[in-house]
């Protein structure tokens, strides 16, 4: 039989089988035949669906942690660097509400008042954050974050001036990681006739250079809520003349000539004046657990997805979409459930959707900083969103497959995708198959015979301790 993972090696189905299981009885079992009371999946293996981009699960650093610069020095604990590294290939995107209050401020000597300079090292090794000034960040970090979110509660945002460290200390992050970086420009620089103000982003571009920092650019962040958030209107029109602008300035550098332009980030398909991503979900300060397992609300995605796939695809046929900023709940994230098990079936199931749907990159917010939907937490500490993200960067390949499914009980509760195995760990051939249950019963779902026949490695992600669903 020929498959759609496989070209050169024989046939070897290997189905691996990330599990979720509620707390207490209800669990998923899967079964390698089609005898007993369950119900049966179809595996299409005859075709890819669609490809994904190799850095599909990608991640963002919100602009909030160069709030205060001191904090962008976190990114050079080795102990962040190499979570990171189990993150990739990947996109690293650095932006959000802030990249559009950010000013470059350029100076020469900067040297922190501990003398580390990261950015000033050649080598990725000789790099390390002493740990009692990491110690020190991660204190004042949590701190910082309440001033943060009263910022954001307020939508009152200051003006931030950024130096050389910051991008250094970013580009250090990225490139020693293995993350290409993507970095967020601020679009709210307007001149009198409203057009982009592009000279702060011309020198900014310039020093990058002068470093050979290899860089990719973004400029703005959710446009649509410019008015909400400074009360400046930036209609679409206008927009793409900005973004003509910054492709020009590329396209005489001679090392971003080439490099990525992403956006705009459109935050609402239809109706400008609110936030496509507060349409997404749930809201963070008004959320329950029940919510995490809602096949409705998981399913809006989808419904939002397909409006813009197809909006996209009237315009500009060719150019593929991405979901730029995500994460389980606006507004920074649910206490107690976005850093907990529980998010894990939302964010499983986004990455399952998205890449079914065409999606080519989700990126993840945040990889660090404010909020609770952070992979990594403050004390640098990884998250059960985080190990989830390394075993599907494992386990999961950018070619989307056909699977199906039908249940009277469970239709709705268990979701399933499919995807080639990532090659780089496992033999040409292989499938994983995900699935979650979001019911309360156990179901049982029944693999046809052909899959069954080998041995399949099954992942099960189970919460465990007093916490339950809560456990972190
Ligand atoms: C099979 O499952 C259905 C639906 O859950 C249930 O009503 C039925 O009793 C089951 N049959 C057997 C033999 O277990
Ligand atoms: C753009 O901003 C720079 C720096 O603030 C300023 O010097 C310059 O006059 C502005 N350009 C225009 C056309 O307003
Ligand atoms: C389950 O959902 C699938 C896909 O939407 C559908 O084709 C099938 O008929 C449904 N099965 C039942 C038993 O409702």
């Amino acid at each position: 039989m020929k498959d759609a993972c496989t070209r050169l090696s024989p046939l070897l189905v290997l189905v691996l089988v990330p599990l979720w299981y509620h707390t207490g009885a209800a669990g998923l079992h899967v079964r390698g035949e089609q005898k007993r009371n369950c119900s049966a999946v179809k595996l299409d293996l005859s075709a890819v669906i669609h490809r994904v981009d190799p850095r599909f699960l990608s991640v963002t650093i919100d602009a909030s942690l160069a709030s205060e610069e001191k904090f962008m020095s976190l990114l050079g604990s080795a102990k962040i660097r190499t979570l990171a590294k189990a993150l990739t290939p990947s996109f690293l995107r650095f932006g959000g509400t802030r990249q559009d209050f950010m000013v470059f401020t350029p100076h020469r000597f900067h040297r922190d008042a501990a003398g580390f300079t990261a950015g000033n090292h050649e080598s990725c090794d000789d790099l390390e954050l002493p740990s009692w000034l990491e110690d020190q960040l991660k204190k004042d970090w949590t701190q910082q974050q309440a001033v943060l979110m009263r910022e954001d509660l307020h939508r009152k945002y200051r003006r931030v001036k950024f130096t050389e460290e910051t991008v250094d200390l970013l580009h250090s992050f990225s490139s020693c990681s293995g993350m290409d970086l993507i970095f967020g420009l601020n679009a709210l620089l307007r001149n009198a006739d409203n057009s982009w103000n592009s000279s702060n982003a011309r020198s900014l571009l310039q020093y990058c250079e002068s470093r050979g920092y290899r860089i990719n650019w973004e400029l703005g962040n959710e446009p649509n809520s410019y008015e909400k958030k400074a009360g400046i209107r930036v209609d679409g029109h206008q927009l793409g003349k900005d973004f003509t602008r910054l492709r020009e300035m590329m396209s005489q550098s001679k090392l971003y000539h080439g490099a990525g332009l992403f956006g705009p980030d459109v935050g609402q398909p239809r109706d400008r004046r609110t936030d496509l991503l507060e349409g997404y979900y749930v809201n963070g300060r008004d959320t329950s657990l029940e919510d995490f397992l809602d096949p409705e609300i998981l399913d809006t995605l989808a419904l939002k997805t397909k409006e813009v796939l197809q909006k996209v695809k009237l315009v500009s046929p060719e150019k593929p979409v991405w979901l730029g900023e995500t994460s389980s709940a606006y507004g920074g994230g649910a206490v107690g459930l976005s850093d907990t098990f529980v998010a894990g079936f939302m964010w499983l199931d986004k990455l399952g959707l998205a890449a079914t749907l065409g999606l080519d990159v989700v990126m993840r917010q945040v990889f660090i900083g404010s909020g609770s939907y952070h992979l990594v937490d403050d004390n640098l500490d990884p998250l059960p969103d985080y190990w989830l993200s390394v075993l599907y960067k494992r386990l999961v390949g950018p070619e989307v497959l056909k699977v199906e499914f039908s249940s009277f009980t469970h239709n709705k509760t268990v979701r399933l995708y499919l995807h080639c195995t990532n090659k780089h760990r496992y033999r040409r051939g292989a499938v994983t198959l995900i699935s979650l249950n979001l019911g309360e019963t156990a179901a049982s779902v029944c693999l046809p015979p052909l899959a069954a026949s080998r041995t399949p490695d099954a992942f099960i992600l189970q919460s465990a301790g007093e916490g339950g669903l809560y456990s972190r």
